[in-house]
């Protein structure tokens, strides 16, 4: 596949990032690489990024030119209670060739029953693929393009994980507009394109979404679980941050930083078993701890097994209580736990019981994170936790119990899989 990527020379501070006079170089090269009469396909998820493409290819080529396509894939979001895809055509409508692909059934019969990470996310790429690949071929695009940001080429070039837009077996040629930047880059020239905040600062969702937050096997049930508890979260937490900061986040100009950088829920199988050999530990701080079954040690890259603190002491409950914010304290207990044993993944039970005759359980994470190189668990109020625990089990009676997500990157990653 032919790619051409627009190569950009980004300065050493964030501050330093003229969006104008990248939008000049970015409209310059759509000009000189996509000729008149051609068409260009793209793959737009309703994302700052693709977004930003869609706007700056909008400014140079003719309307009728440009082909946007949103793939529902059925492992999308729910967004305040409704479906990513009806959130999505109701803004990108306004692009008369907007359309949505329906793919549910496609990507979810080639998922199902499959359980390694890596794995999931190659499939999902290969469905991807050949789903983009059928529909550039109806509209008869010369060119695909899409969001393509610097890390997703970075993180699959270096083998870290496979991104779904990266290194597609494409059968067009791909233009790259955005390949140079970094998130907080993009979001100053979506800012200086006037796209709606609710576009420049929106969560940042990975390709294959809920896919991946569907621990181990896929199934319905789960990606039920991950999608409700995902919504639940955002909802909550907007509240949370509205109720502290007076507004749903906090988004520092100068370093890019958006605070909470990303949240969600998880799925996971009840298949917890306790530890005998974490006495000490377990003796100090007063609970049970339990480790997911049926993983190797040491743990195989991105198949992290998790331990599962379980708080059922009424007093320990009182005392964090009483300390409010899930403090520093708590995070330090994932640091020890990597440290003596080498399981990099924490959880933190907040909701709930490991009963054993309900199948799954969920886990909270949200992280605070500049480029998500790096990344800590927001402190929240403990109480506030148990409520978003809560308020998930309630919504999903299949889910024994909830945990918040305790532990940084690194050792874990931000998400599970
Ligand atoms: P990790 O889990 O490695 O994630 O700490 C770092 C950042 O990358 C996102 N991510 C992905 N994005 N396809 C994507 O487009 C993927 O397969 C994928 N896996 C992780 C993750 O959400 C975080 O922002």
């Amino acid at each position: 596949m032919e790619v051409k990527r627009l190569e950009y020379e980004l300065p050493e501070r964030l501050e330093d990032f003229d969006p104008f006079d990248f939008i000049e170089k970015a409209t310059d090269f759509i000009r000189k690489n996509v000729k008149a009469k051609e068409k260009i396909a793209v793959s737009a998820s309703g994302g700052v990024d693709s977004t930003t493409v869609l706007k700056l290819l909008s400014m140079q080529l003719n309307e009728e030119a440009i082909y946007p396509f949103f793939i529902d894939d059925g492992f999308r979001r729910i967004i305040r209670g409704e479906e990513e895809a009806e959130v999505v055509k109701k803004y990108l409508s306004k692009y008369s060739n907007f359309k949505v692909i329906d793919a549910k059934e496609k990507f979810f019969s080639t998922l199902k029953g499959l359980s390694n990470g890596e794995i999931k996310r190659k499939v999902f790429r290969d469905v991807y693929a050949q789903v983009s690949n059928e529909e550039i071929s109806k509209i008869k695009a010369d060119w695909i393009a899409d969001g393509t940001i610097a890390p997703d080429i970075i993180e699959t070039e270096g083998k870290v994980k496979t991104q779904h837009n990266v290194e597609l077996p494409y059968k067009f040629k791909k233009l790259e507009i955005l390949a140079s930047l970094y998130k907080p880059h993009v979001r100053k020239v979506a800012k200086a394109l006037e796209l709606p905040d609710e576009i420049v600062y929106r969560i940042p969702c990975p390709g294959p979404a809920q896919l991946i937050r569907v621990v181990g096997e896929v199934n319905k049930e789960k990606l039920e679980i991950a999608k409700i508890a995902t919504d639940i979260v955002e909802q909550k937490i907007e509240d949370y941050c509205k109720k502290i900061w007076g507004k749903e986040f906090k988004y520092n100009e100068k370093t890019g930083e958006r605070i909470p950088f990303q949240m969600f829920g998880v799925a996971l199988d009840n298949k917890m078993k306790k530890l005998s050999y974490f006495k000490g530990l377990n003796k100090m701080l007063n609970r049970t701890t339990y480790l997911e079954e049926g993983i190797k040690r040491p743990p195989e890259p991105l198949t992290m097994p998790v331990i599962w603190f379980e708080t059922t002491t009424k007093s320990y409950l009182e005392w964090l209580k009483k300390r409010g914010k899930l403090t520093p304290y708590l995070f330090k207990i994932s640091k020890n736990i990597w440290e003596d044993m080498g399981y990099p993944r924490v959880l933190y039970q907040v909701s709930g019981e490991l009963r054993k005759d309900l199948p799954y359980l969920a886990a909270i994470r949200i992280v605070e994170s500049k480029d998500a190189t790096r990344a800590k668990p927001m402190e929240v109020e403990f109480e506030y936790l148990q409520k978003i625990g809560d308020e998930i089990r309630k919504k999903n009676p299949l889910v024994a119990a909830v945990a918040y997500d305790i532990s940084t990157k690194p050792p874990a990653t931000i998400e599970f899989e």
